[in-house]
C-alpha cells in the first residue's frame, strides 16, 4: 500500500473517489456530502490531498481545505474503499493528511466535523478536542459544503450553530496536557443518539 501526496497525475482516480463517497453516503444514510470530479481534481492539483493506492487500485482518500486566510484548515472527505476497510488504512491516511496540514500550514487550527465514531476516535488520538461550531471557521463557504448532506436542513434551522455532526479542533498553540488521547466512545454514541432524537423528531413533526 502506497500513501502519496496527490498531484495532477492522479486525476484518473477522481471518478472512483466520487463514486465511492456517493455509495458510502447511501449505505450510511447520513452525514456525508457529495463531491464532483471537478471539486476532487482541484484538491489533487494543489497538492492538498492524500491518496492510498494498492498498486494501481484506489484504496483511500482525504484532502485539506483552507479557510479564513489560512487561520483554519479542515481535513475532509475521508474515504476508504470498502475492500480495504478494517485494516487501519483510514488511520494511516488521517495521520498523513494531518502531518501534511501541519507542514504546509503550521499556524493553522485544524478542524473537522463528523457523525462517524471512527473519525472521532482518530481525531482524538491526533490531539483534536470536541468543540462547539462557534469555535470553527466562520467562513460561510465552509458550511456551503454541507448543502449536499441530507441533514442540511438541521444546520439551516440552527443557523449553523449545531447539527448531527460533532465539531473537532486541533489548536497548535494550545497548551499540551500530558494525557492519553483515547475517546470515550460510549459518551459520544450517547450524544449522537440524543442529537438524532432531538433533531430528527423535530423534522418529522
Ligand atoms: C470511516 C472509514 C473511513 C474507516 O476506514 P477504515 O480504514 O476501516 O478505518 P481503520 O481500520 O483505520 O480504523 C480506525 C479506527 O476507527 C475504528 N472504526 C472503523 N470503522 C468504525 C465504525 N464503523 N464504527 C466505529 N469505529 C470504527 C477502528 O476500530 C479503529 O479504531 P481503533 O484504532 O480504536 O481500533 C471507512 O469506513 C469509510 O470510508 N466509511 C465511509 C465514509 C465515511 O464515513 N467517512 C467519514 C466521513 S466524516
Amino acid at each position: 500500500m502506497k500513501i502519496v501526496i496527490a498531484n495532477e497525475s492522479y486525476f484518473k482516480y477522481s471518478q472512483i473517489i466520487c463514486d465511492t463517497i456517493e455509495e458510502s453516503a447511501k449505505v450510511r444514510g447520513t452525514g456525508i456530502a457529495k463531491r464532483t470530479t471537478e471539486y476532487i481534481e482541484k484538491r489533487l492539483k494543489n497538492g492538498n490531498a492524500i491518496l492510498a493506492l494498492d498498486g494501481d487500485k484506489f484504496a483511500g482518500f482525504c484532502y485539506i481545505e483552507v479557510w479564513g486566510h489560512e487561520k483554519f484548515v479542515a481535513n475532509s472527505g475521508l474515504i476508504v474503499h470498502p475492500d480495504y476497510r478494517g485494516q487501519g488504512l483510514a488511520k494511516q491516511i488521517k495521520k498523513a493528511v494531518f502531518e501534511l496540514s501541519r507542514k504546509k500550514f503550521p499556524d493553522a487550527k485544524i478542524f473537522g466535523i463528523t457523525t462517524g465514531l471512527a473519525v472521532m476516535k482518530m481525531n482524538y488520538e491526533l490531539g483534536y478536542k470536541p468543540v462547539t461550531f462557534s469555535e470553527l471557521t466562520d467562513d460561510p463557504e465552509f458550511w456551503k459544503g454541507c448543502q449536499t448532506c441530507k441533514n442540511f436542513d438541521i444546520l439551516t434551522r440552527t443557523e449553523t450553530k449545531m447539527c448531527l455532526c460533532t465539531g473537532m479542533l486541533y489548536d497548535p498553540h494550545a497548551k499540551k496536557k500530558v494525557e492519553e488521547h483515547k475517546l470515550n466512545t460510549k459518551a459520544f454514541t450517547r450524544l449522537k443518539s440524543i442529537k438524532e432524537n432531538l433533531f430528527l423528531k423535530k423534522k418529522e413533526k
